[in-house]
């Protein structure tokens, strides 16, 4: 690693919740000593499989909520159930291995674009997910409680407890936000390797990907399989120097781009994006999040987004890289098992949202959603598959 394993902590972490020192010290002590979620070598094999998505020998399937919450254990079986039916319907299409990865076993912090939010006529601090702080409107519930992070560590414990018994293949996987948790959790294998120990496949948001920044710093001492998020501000040389920073020796499967551009700006932005990394040699793999470039307010004020844009965005990201020749990796969504309302299409439409809104922060396909999407994918990698063998 080239880059010395505490630089990061000179730099600004942007999102850092405004935690009350002594007790954070006392938790990421007792964290500092907690058994790892997840091993090197499985991190090592995940890294492999992810450098076959590079190159157009495995497909990246990778979903769950937005924001995990705790006590939601029992929702564990039917988001991996519906993970792997994905995984199944597009392998079948792409007529490659699928990599399962489930944004779950670790999901429970949230960067935000506002410090506040408005609930019920009041202003009140945002959310930032489970790790950091409550929902609630009460004194306190939005006051950020490091306490969280012990239980949120207990929490993905008890899911990849729920993951091996009913889907060890699948992969864990979570934005790598709240830079105090993920260090506390570190681990140095036995030939000096740092790895985060919290997940496998861990992430940076749109919101924290600055060059300078601490997360960038951070992940860079990490040997894990990393992503970056790339929204539509994201410029192709902001993409090269990413690549320079978090991946020097150009290790296949390390670096993973999620772009989430919209449904809008998907043809005009990913071109250049993928053209100039592609020049460059660099062997990253291009994953389409089609949820967060297309998120909008319902007339009834929910926070949604619908199936057809991001279908659109899922077709045009296909049809980017069939254009230049480049290899579609994977696909990224927000979705749960469970018959909820919170994207309109597939049957649901604004008047159902407040019915089964159950989502603490973006919202998620639900299982018919989900399976329709994939389905609509399989049916366009599958043209591709055709034009080659044709
Ligand atoms: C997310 O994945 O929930 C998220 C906040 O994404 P982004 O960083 O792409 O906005
Ligand atoms: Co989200």
């Amino acid at each position: 690693m080239t880059e010395p394993a505490a630089s990061w902590r000179t730099r600004i972490a942007h999102q850092r919740p405004q935690w009350p020192k002594r007790e954070l010290g006392v938790v990421v002590d007792r964290l500092a000593t907690a058994p790892a979620l997840v091993a090197p070598r499985e991190c090592d094999a995940l890294t492999e499989r992810l450098a076959g998505v590079a190159e157009g020998r495995a497909f990246l399937v990778q979903g769950g909520d937005c924001a995990e919450r705790l006590g939601e254990i029992p929702a564990v079986r039917g988001k991996l159930r519906l993970l792997r039916e994905m995984a199944r319907i597009i392998a079948y299409a792409v007529r490659v291995p699928v990599v399962p990865v489930g944004r779950m076993a670790g999901q429970y912090a949230k960067p935000r674009s506002r410090p506040t939010e408005t609930v019920a006529g009041r202003t009140l601090p945002a959310y930032r997910g489970d790790a950091v702080n409550g929902t609630g409107c009460g004194p306190g519930d939005r006051r950020p409680d490091p306490a969280r992070l012990h239980r949120i560590y207990e929490a993905s414990r008890a899911t990849r407890g729920v993951m091996r018994t009913y889907a060890p293949e699948v992969y864990a996987s979570h934005e790598g936000l709240l830079l105090d948790y993920e260090e506390a959790l570190t681990r140095t294998d036995e030939q000096g390797r740092r790895y985060a120990s919290s997940g496998h496949l861990l992430w940076i948001g749109d919101r924290t990907r600055q060059l300078d920044g601490a997360h960038v710093a951070w992940f860079a001492t990490v040997a894990n399989p990393i992503a970056v998020k790339l929204g539509p501000a994201t410029t192709p040389e902001q993409a090269l120097a990413l690549i320079d920073r978090l991946d020097p020796d150009r290790r296949p499967g390390r670096l993973t781009f999620v772009v989430r551009l919209g449904a809008r700006r998907v043809r005009d932005l990913l071109p250049e994006l993928v053209a100039k990394v592609t020049a460059s040699g660099a062997p990253v793999s291009w994953v389409c999040d089609p949820m967060h470039g297309n998120t909008f307010a319902a007339p009834t004020g929910h926070k949604t987004r619908r199936l057809a844009d991001i279908m659109a965005e899922t077709a045009a990201f296909v049809e980017v890289h069939r254009a230049l020749g480049t290899q579609v990796g994977g696909l990224h969504v927000e979705m749960t098992g469970e018959n909820v309302t919170e994207c309109v299409g597939g049957g649901v439409g604004f008047a159902d949202l407040p019915r089964r809104y159950e989502s603490a922060c973006d919202p998620r396909l639900n299982r018919g959603q989900a399976l329709e999407l994939a389905a609509a994918l399989a049916d366009l990698l599958k043209q591709g598959v055709r034009d080659a063998t044709d």
